[in-house]
């Protein structure tokens, strides 16, 4: 599969004028392909009571496994400024590790200008190596 990475660019950077950030005024954008090609977009959305708050990352992917997608092949994220990028923080990386293979494509792009010329490209698990997986026939042999 061919990522279209001008297309999940610009639904990043497009996403976040839905952005709710009454507290932080940090705008994160984030657009997760998945492997039938759709396209799903996330914002931050902060909350009053501040650890409430679900980033751009969880919210795509809640929008789409909610919708019944399981498999993805590529992120963007886009916000910060290219001297300081909005890289995935730790709790979304390991909600990514959940539905995402390791070596997925993560391309981090600054919101502020001049963004497309500095994509920042990582797999996901280079973000998060020896991300923790549930073995679950293990749990199964000790209810046994
Ligand atoms: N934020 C994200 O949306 N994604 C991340 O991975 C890091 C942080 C948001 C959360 C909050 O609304 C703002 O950035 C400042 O922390």
């Amino acid at each position: 599969m061919t990522i279209p990475w001008t297309l999940l660019m610009q639904s990043a950077r497009a996403a976040t004028a839905n952005c709710h950030i009454p507290y932080s005024h940090y705008p994160v954008g984030a657009a997760l392909l998945a492997d039938d090609g759709s396209v799903w977009t996330g914002v931050n959305i902060e909350n009053a009571s501040y650890g409430l708050t679900n980033c751009a990352e969880r919210t795509a992917v809640f929008k789409a496994v909610s919708e019944g997608k399981r498999h993805f092949r590529a992120l963007v994220i886009c916000g910060g400024t290219a001297d300081s990028p909005a890289h995935p923080c730790g709790a979304c990386r390991q909600v990514l590790a959940e539905f995402c293979p390791p070596d997925m494509p993560v391309r981090v792009i600054p919101l502020l200008p001049p963004a497309e010329e500095s994509p920042i490209d990582h797999t996901l698990a280079e973000y998060l190596p020896c991300s923790f997986q549930l073995d679950s026939s293990r749990e199964k042999a000790l209810e046994e």
